[in-house]
């Protein structure tokens, strides 16, 4: 089976490595790909928004079925444009995929299927923000309607950053018409949580928990960013909230997509975030696989992936189709360039990866690297590289993945190295705390 994956970071890194053990799989394309994809897999000079060239290609090949990584190529329909063409593709159709895309979209969508999520009042005028933000008080949170490349939320605690972000949304209007329209929602406190399921536009089959911590530096300070790190499980769901999180949210959701002619297949990821004592809210739906929750989740997982991601394109799971996941922790480290998530550095040589892989269980996946003129491999991008350990708990996967992370070296490398402190507590106060 002939296999195109859409994406150049880490993610599809991840996906083209489980792809690529797949007994079914004879050969993988990747568009664009990035150096370290182009060791297991054919790399294609197609961009990930050129949706005629790359369903071309899948034509033209024979492509038995692509798996879209990144939200973009699917709101611009990348997946209807293959349909058209009658060629398999593993992710939402256009109106599906407006979950991620649209916010206003997706919370309207909420409130019409009663999904627990904060109260958000939708604002076009600086006038309007201003009357949203005394009704819900500070701190509270921002958030541009459509695509931003995970710049479009922000939080503003006291007056001077409220300041700020009207300043942003409606002066400067940094989101272009992505900010057109602006949700201004009442912030909720707890712990943030990543749940990904696969759907076939009926059924869900949850894949192992995760989390991912996004801001830039230790503490959960600075910043927010795609994501500095994670691990799976994410400890912060027990059974009872699992069972919630299905029962109340993704249900619903899919029921909902499905009575609104949006019937939605591929991966469903919802942010959620429990609230002490409190049902989980959902923060923000995604239509694609969390980065680099993907990682820290395809590292854990058992059994060949190809079937479920085939079931989901043709709208069908197979009737006992149930992940097996391996009976260790994952834990991923992206190494970051200097002044990410501002403007960062590029070009800078990197080494040391082969050190980082010897260790037993670790991983690195490429995210922004590039091959130079001479052949060197460098920085190219703000999430340079995402290591990955695998280990029988979580402790010893973090640490390993950190170890790893030390063992990179380029000018300028920045990572977090407390990730799951906060996890490890929790798995303290536990006792007989299972992963799952
Ligand atoms: N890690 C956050 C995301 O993929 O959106």
């Amino acid at each position: 089976m002939r296999v195109l994956v859409v994406g150049s970071g880490g993610r599809e890194h991840a996906l083209v490595w489980k792809l690529a053990q797949s007994p079914q799989v004879t050969e993988i394309f990747c568009a664009p790909g990035n150096p370290g994809i182009a060791q297991i897999a054919t790399c294609l000079p197609i961009g990930v928004t050129d949706i005629v060239e790359l369903a071309d290609f899948a034509e033209k090949m024979k492509v038995d079925l692509t798996v879209v990584g990144p939200e973009l190529p699917l709101t611009l329909g990348l997946v209807d444009e293959l349909a058209k063409r009658r060629l398999l593709a593993f992710g939402p159709n256009k109106l599906a995929a407006e979950l991620e895309g649209s916010k206003v979209f997706s919370k309207s969508f909420m409130r019409k299927y009663e999904i627990p999520t904060a109260e958000a009042e939708v604002c076009t005028t600086r006038a309007e923000a201003e009357k949203a933000v005394k009704a819900f008080g500070l701190p509270c949170v921002f958030k541009a309607d459509g695509l931003a490349a995970g710049k479009g939320v922000v939080i503003a605690r006291d007056e001077a950053e409220k300041e700020k972000a009207l300043k942003l949304f409606f002066g400067e209007r940094v989101f272009g018409s992505a900010g057109d329209r602006v949700l201004v929602e009442r912030f909720v406190t707890g712990d943030e949580v990543s749940c990904m399921v696969l759907c076939d536009g009926e059924r869900a089959i949850p894949l192992a928990t995760a989390k991912d911590y996004k801001r830039v530096f230790d503490g959960d300070r600075g910043p927010n960013t795609g994501g500095m790190g994670g691990h799976s499980p994410s400890v912060f769901v027990d059974a009872t909230t699992a069972r919630e999180i299905l029962t109340d949210i993704v249900h619903p959701t899919l029921r909902g997509m499905a009575e609104e002619g949006r019937p939605f297949r591929g991966v469903l990821y919802v942010g959620l975030i429990l609230e002490n004592g409190m049902k989980p809210y959902v923060l923000e739906y995604n239509v694609r696989f969390g980065d680099p929750e993907t990682q820290c989740v395809l590292v854990r997982l058992e059994d060949d992936l190809l079937p479920y991601l085939l079931g989901s394109a043709r709208g069908r799971f197979d009737e006992n189709a149930k992940p097996v996941w391996k009976k260790e922790a994952g834990a991923a480290v992206v190494l970051a360039a200097e002044g990410y998530p501002g403007p960062f550095e590029r070009g800078k040589p990197i080494e040391g990866i082969e050190d980082a892989m010897a260790e037993e269980g670790v991983f690195v996946f490429h995210a922004g690297t590039a091959k130079s003129p001479d052949g060197k491999l460098v920085t190219a991008g703000g999430r340079v590289l995402v290591v990955t350990a695998r280990a029988r708990g979580l402790s010893e996967a973090l640490t390993r993945a950190v170890h790893g992370a030390e063992q990179v070296q380029f000018e300028g490398k920045h990572f977090r190295r407390d990730m799951g402190s906060k996890a490890m507590e929790i798995l303290r106060e536990r006792t007989g705390s299972g992963l799952s």
